[in-house]
Order: structure tokens, then sequence, then C-alpha cells
């Protein structure tokens, strides 16, 4: 049951956490009494450090007016394209709950092909993890998250976007609405600085996908013109909007942009519902359920039109808040948006009518059913979509016609098979494949009449195993599915996807080896492979190869990231503090033609780029890069050392934002009642024998270290 793949050293002690949305909630009851400001130092050394720590998360490279620009640096020199480039914003986010950033957009004095986004956010003093949101009026450009801050100098992290498929809001006046909900008192200090500039150039690109859509219309709830971001709050708001299209459009792609928070932010490590109250805590309460699965299901006029699984994002503070530091989380900077084509349903979308879009998140509920139902969350989903248009350029109010599409939708298959070894330990697994078809006939003013076909197949599994009464859990999941479309026998939308993750992890509150009011020991391996083909929106990364690949028959990317990692975190009355180290790997490939009826199977011709990192205690310890077969000199003049390089000062403990009640494994402990007044409270004592179990998760570790 217990895997754990590649990783070498030891783990540390961290600190705690909280990741907090647009939902007015205030953490500052339910926490710990954790004062980070007071000394002195309980025999940890504070680093001494005369930059700013660099965060980051891996990924990519952009194409520029330049070359080949990663996170923000230039590895690649290309000729120079004309450009014109702006700053978009540069604000504070202090108490910003409820107080978006607002601003005027207009746009470049001329057209460009291409456009990217260079943000710099910088912070210092502690802070919990923060999402944000980035609107043009009602339609969301970017969804991003935020590192938990050190003390002065603070951090400081880049990221380069594409943002080329917006170009049609981008050539229009609008407002800039920049969401990032934030808090800041006495002890929680650090502002968020976001400074934002964007590009547009001259660089042209012909490859597989499309060009920019020739409309974008807003699924959201429509409050840019209140200054307000317009994402649902689901369940708490419907999210349901109207819409209206060109009667010429010819193609549709829907995307949806899904963030669980609060309560849901751990949804995959959630139990079965009818396991949730397994052990007998004296207070009756019951550990998180729904099942670990959840699906997005979004519908036209009531009627059921696609699926999206989510990506298990684990933010800055998740499990253990060193797990993440410096190198973020997979999506942690850019969340991305799940796609459906919604082609079939053109034949009745042109019609000059207004139409109903709406999304609904889902768990799974078998208690009563042996199959299981689905059942509305009941946390907090942060939900927005959009409809990218293409249109035939054809003008009058009803070009495109079409029949009403058929779809066909699997039974709920929910199966959870389950070992109970003891009160006190639990095994189970869970899994479910759901299988989704529309088909339509619609008639184009060129082509005649297609038959167009959206086609997605999904399939999970989900084991776990608690020990302790649940504050020591392993996960060991997989997700993974693929979205295909059909236009006649030529090619629409190619999308896979499988996101395996797999953790241990044992919080220990109070921890008797050390006084600390919470340990948390932990181990994450987290994995995400994207296969992106045919008519997508959004740039892929292919963009900036094209050129060289030339002649070959390239239908998109496939990408696969893997994070490995551990750590130790701690927290006290005055201290939350932690170390760790993590290992990620990111490869980008060109996909060949073949591939593209096969998206769960990619065939990979080309590597495009590569890169190897490794952290240990915040220092870079390796870092290896290649840009298709050449190698990135990382002694190239300007290129950036991560971490704290020969800092003897620095013996591997920094601080961390506090862990929050509603993190991973503290829910686990909550479920006794939440740690508020941790001290003199045996109550959240685990009723364990620690001593052995201590010997056995060192035993553990050290017989799955490489
Ligand atoms: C992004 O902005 C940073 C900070 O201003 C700058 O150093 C960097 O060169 C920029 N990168 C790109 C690709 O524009
Ligand atoms: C951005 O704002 C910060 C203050 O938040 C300021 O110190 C900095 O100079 C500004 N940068 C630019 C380029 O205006
Ligand atoms: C929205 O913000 C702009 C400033 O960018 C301001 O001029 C306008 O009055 C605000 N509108 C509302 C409805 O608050
Ligand atoms: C956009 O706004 C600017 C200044 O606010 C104005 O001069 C311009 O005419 C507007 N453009 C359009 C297309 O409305
Ligand atoms: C629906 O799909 C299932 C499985 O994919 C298939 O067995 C069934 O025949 C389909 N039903 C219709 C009405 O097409
Ligand atoms: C799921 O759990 C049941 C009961 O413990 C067990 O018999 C079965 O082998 C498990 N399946 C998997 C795939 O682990
Ligand atoms: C824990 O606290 C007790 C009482 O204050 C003290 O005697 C003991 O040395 C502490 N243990 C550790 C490991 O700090
Ligand atoms: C990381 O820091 C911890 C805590 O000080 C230490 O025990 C460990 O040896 C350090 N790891 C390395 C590789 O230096």
């Amino acid at each position: 049951m217990l895997k754990w793949h590649s990783v070498a050293a030891v783990l540390l002690a961290a600190f705690s956490y909280a990741h907090q949305t647009g939902i007015a909630e205030n953490y500052g009851d339910d926490d710990t009494e954790v004062n980070l400001n007071l000394g002195p130092d309980d025999g940890h050394i504070d680093p001494i450090r005369h930059e700013p720590l660099e965060c980051l998360q891996v990924s990519h490279p952009v194409l520029t007016e330049d070359g080949l620009a990663r996170i923000n640096e230039l590895i690649e020199r290309h000729a120079s394209q004309s450009s014109y480039s702006f700053r978009l914003m540069n604000a504070s986010f202090g108490n910003s709950y409820g107080h978006p950033h607002v601003a005027p957009y207009t746009p470049p004095p001329r057209s460009f092909p291409r456009a990217y986004l260079n943000m710099t956010v910088t912070c210092q003093g502690h802070q919990f993890d923060r999402l944000a949101t980035m609107w043009l009026g009602d339609v969301e450009i970017f969804r991003t998250s935020t590192a938990e801050p050190i003390e002065n100098p603070g951090i400081v992290w880049h990221y380069t976007k594409d943002v080329t498929a917006f170009m049609p809001l981008w050539m229009r006046n609008s407002s800039l609405i920049f969401d990032l909900g934030n808090l800041v008192n006495e002890k929680y200090t650090g502002v968020f600085n976001v400074d934002i500039t964007l590009h547009f150039h001259d660089t042209e690109v012909n490859g597989p996908h499309p060009g920019p859509a020739h409309f974008i219309l807003p699924v959201s709830a429509g409050k840019g013109h209140k200054n307000e971001s317009s994402a649902f709050i689901y369940p708490g708001d419907k999210a349901v909007t109207t819409v209206k299209l060109p009667g010429d459009t010819k193609r549709a792609i829907l995307t949806i942009a899904a963030t669980g928070q609060a309560e849901e932010e751990f949804w995959w490590s959630n139990l079965p519902e009818s396991l949730a109250g397994y052990f007998k805590y004296s207070d009756n309460s019951r550990l998180p359920g729904g099942s670990s699965f959840r699906e997005v299901r979004v519908f036209i006029d009531g009627k059921l039109a696609g699926l999206a699984w989510p990506f298990p994002v684990i933010f800055t503070g998740g499990i253990a808040p060193p797990l993440h530091r410096p190198l973020v989380g997979l999506q942690a900077f850019d969340m991305r948006e799940y796609e459906v084509d919604i082609t079939p349903w053109l034949g009745i979308l042109c019609d000059g009518e207004d139409h109903t879009v709406s999304m609904e998140v889902q768990a799974i509920d078998d208690t009563e059913h042996p199959n299981g139902a689905l059942t509305q969350v009941k946390g907090h989903w942060v939900l927005s979509g959009k409809i990218f248009g293409w249109r035939e350029g054809v003008p009058g109010t009803r070009v495109i016609v079409g029949e009403e599409p058929t779809t066909n939708i699997s039974d709920v298959l929910y199966k959870v098979g389950v070992g109970r070894p003891d009160p006190t330990e639990l095994i189970y697994n869970q899994t479910i494949s759901r299988s989704f078809e529309v088909r339509s006939r619609i008639r184009l003013p060129v082509e005649g009449d297609v038959t167009v076909v959206w086609k997605q197949e999904l399939h999970m599994f989900n084991n776990g195993y608690m020990r302790h009464s649940g504050v020591w859990h392993d996960v060991d999941a997989d997700y993974s599915g693929y979205g295909l479309s059909k236009y006649d026998a030529s090619h629409g939308l190619s999308t896979g996807f499988r996101y395996p993750v797999s953790t241990t992890y044992w919080y220990k509150s109070p921890d008797p080896d050390t006084n600390a009011t919470l340990t948390v020991l932990a181990r994450l391996r987290q994995e995400m492979e994207l296969t992106n083909m045919g008519v997508t929106p959004f740039a892929t990364g292919i963009e900036p190869f094209l050129e060289r690949l030339g002649g070959r028959r390239v239908s998109g990317t496939h990408l696969r990231a893997v994070r490995d990692g551990q750590a130790q975190f701690s927290q006290d009355k005055k201290h939350s503090y932690g170390f760790g180290e993590m290992r990620q790997t990111y490869e980008l490939r060109a996909t060949d033609s073949e591939s593209v009826d096969k998206p769960w199977e990619p065939t990979r011709p080309d590597l495009l780029y590569f890169r190897g990192i490794k952290f240990v205690n915040e220092t870079k310890t390796e870092d290896k890069e290649m840009v298709r077969d050449h190698l990135v000199q990382s002694d190239r003049p300007g290129a950036k050392t991560n971490g704290n390089p020969g800092n003897p000062a620095f013996n591997g403990w920094d601080k961390f934002a506090p862990l929050h009640g509603k993190s991973l494994g503290m829910s686990r402990l909550c479920a006794k009642g939440c740690p508020s007044k941790p001290e003199g409270n045996n109550a959240h004592r685990v009723d364990v024998d620690l001593e052995d179990n201590a010997v056995e998760l060192q035993n553990l570790l050290a017989k799955n270290l490489v």
C-alpha cells in the first residue's frame, strides 16, 4: 500500500497553513495560538539572507519578442520582433478581502498576433497562502495562488504566461480586476505586491491549433460592472448564466476553472461517505467525506454537455508547508482550465436566442445506494467558465442550424472496498469510471451536414490507509481520462490527462518528543500528465518550437511533471517552523498526428523542454535544463541561483504560517475538536503509542529511501 518512489533524505519540521479565498472567513478564531514574532528562537537559527528568497513553479518557456523566456529569464534569444508592452497593474494586497484591484484597461494601438503576461510578486512577513483571480470585465484570465512569505528580505516570484488566447478581449476597452483576498494583523503581516506587465509582439506562429477565437463569452457571475470578481462561490451561488452566440459560430469550446477551497481543498483525500464516521470520537464528529471523487458538470439549457475532473492542486500551505518552499506545487501559480467541446450544441445555440449555461460540482454519497449516488458538494468551489467561439464569417442571424444533440452518460458505478483491521485503523479503496458522449448533426454553410461528437472517458482509483484514528494517513490515487471531438472524420479537440497523487502524512498533536503543539511528518509524490491537441484555445507550450519543427506532422504537446519530496513541520505557541526537500522534473514533448485519436497514449517523438530541479532545505542542489537537445547553461550571465547556497548560518529550519484548522490532517485532529487552545487540553492527544509509531515511520522512511 505504501509506495515510496525515488527520494533521498529525511524530513523535518514544518508549520501550519490556511488556504483562504474570497470566501469571507475569519481564520483568527480557530487558529492555534501562534505568535510568530515572539523570541527568543528556541534553538532554530534564522537563515541570513541578503536577497529575497526566490520561489518558483517550474514551467515551460513562453514565446516572447526576443526569444524563449522561462519564468522570467530569456533562455534562448531569437531575432527581436516589434512589440508593445505596458504595466497592466502594480498593486498591494493587505486587507484586501472584498477589495479587488480595479483599473480601466485600454488596448494597444494596433493588433498583434501574440501576447504574454510577466508577473512579479513580492512579500515580506508572515502570511497564509491565498487564491487570486484576474479578470477582464466578467471573463477570468488567470487563476493563481501565493507562496508563504518570510521576514525581511522576504520572498519573490515571477511567472510568465502566454495570454494570446484572450486576444479578442485584449483588443477592447474593459476593466481589469485582480482579486486577491488577504488579511493582515499584528501576527499575519505579509502584504502581497503584485506587478504585472503585458506584452504584445509580432511573432507569427502557424501550428496545429486554431488562431485566437473570434469571441469569448463569460460563464460567470457577471459582476465586473460592480468592480467585483465574477467567480461563483458554489454551492452558495448557483453557477448559472445566459449566453447568446453569433448565428455563424461554427466551433465552440467551453472552458472551466474550478478550485475546491476550505473544507473542499483536500477533496482527493476525503473518505467514502459511509466511512466518515468510522472512528469514534467523543464529540461524535466525522471525518471529511463525500468520497475522493469530484466532478464538475456543465449543462446547456439544463442538459448535460460535459464533465471536468479537477486537478488536485496542493497549495503552498498544503499538507506540510516546507514541501512547497521555494518550489511550489504543480499549478499553484497557474491553475489550468478544463475544456469541453460544445460544437454539437451549435444547432441550438446559434438561433439568436438566450441560452442558459450552468455548472455544478458533485461528490458521492454511498450511504444509501450500493453503487453510490451523485450528491452536491457541501463546501466551497470557486467556479467560472467561458466560451471560446470561432465564426464562419457569414453574416446572418441563423447561419448554422442543427438538431437537438443526443447524450449518453454512464451510470454511477462507485465501488468501495474496506478493510477494518482495528478500531483505530482503516484500509479502504475507491474506484469509479465515467463515460459521456454527445452527438448531433449541424449544417455548416461550406461543409454542409456534419456529424459532431464529443466523447469523454474518465477513471479514478483512490486507496487509503488510516491509522491512529485518522491522524496518520496514506493516500495513493490516480485520476485519468480524455476528451475527444470529431467533426465527421476530421479532428476537433483532443485532450488527455493523468493525475497520480501519493502521500503519507502524520499529524501529531501534541508532539511528546518536542513539546510542539503539532508536528507533521509528510511525504508527497504528485504527477501531472497532459496531452493537448487540436482545437484547444490555449497556448500549449509548442508555440516557441514550431518554426524549428518545420514540416513534421505535429499535433500538439504532451507534458509530464513529477514532484517528489518530504518535509517535517512543527508549531508551538510561539513559532511555526520546518524544513524539507523537493525534487521536480518537467518534460514537454511534441506529439505527432497519430496521437490525435488516442490522447491517452500519445506518441512522443520530440523533446521540446526538460528541467530537473531539486531543493534541500531551501537550497538548490540540482538544476538541469534543456531546450530541445541543448543544455541551458546555468552559469550563463544573469542566471539566478535560488535558495541559500553557502550560508553556514542556515541549518535548514525556516518559518512558515501556522497550519489552519481546515488544512489536511488538521481536519482529522479537528474531528476531535480544533486545537484552538492546544496547551493543557489532552482532548487532542493522539490516543496511540507514539514511541512505537515514531520508530515505525522512521523504518518506513528508511526502507524506501533510494
Ligand atoms: C519580467 O519582469 C521582470 C521584472 O521586471 C524582468 O526582470 C524580466 O526580464 C521580465 N521578463 C520578460 C520575459 O519580460
Ligand atoms: C510598484 O509598487 C511598489 C509599491 O507597492 C513600488 O515600490 C514600486 O516602485 C512600483 N513599481 C513601479 C514600476 O511602479
Ligand atoms: C469601479 O472602479 C473605477 C476605478 O477604476 C471607478 O471609476 C468606478 O466608479 C467604479 N465603479 C463602481 C460601480 O464602483
Ligand atoms: C477606449 O477608451 C479610450 C480612453 O478611455 C478612448 O479614447 C477610446 O475611444 C476607447 N475605445 C473604444 C474602442 O471604445
Ligand atoms: C451509451 O453508452 C454505453 C456505454 O458507453 C453503451 O453501452 C450504450 O449502448 C449507449 N447507449 C446509447 C443509447 O447509445
Ligand atoms: C479493495 O479493498 C478490498 C477490501 O479490502 C480488497 O479485497 C481489494 O483487493 C482492494 N482492491 C484494490 C484494487 O486494492
Ligand atoms: C517539554 O516540556 C517539559 C516541561 O516544560 C520539559 O521538562 C521538557 O524538557 C520539554 N521537552 C523538550 C524535548 O523540550
Ligand atoms: C536539513 O535541515 C535539517 C534540520 O536542520 C537537518 O537535520 C538536515 O540534515 C538538513 N539536510 C541537509 C541535506 O543538510
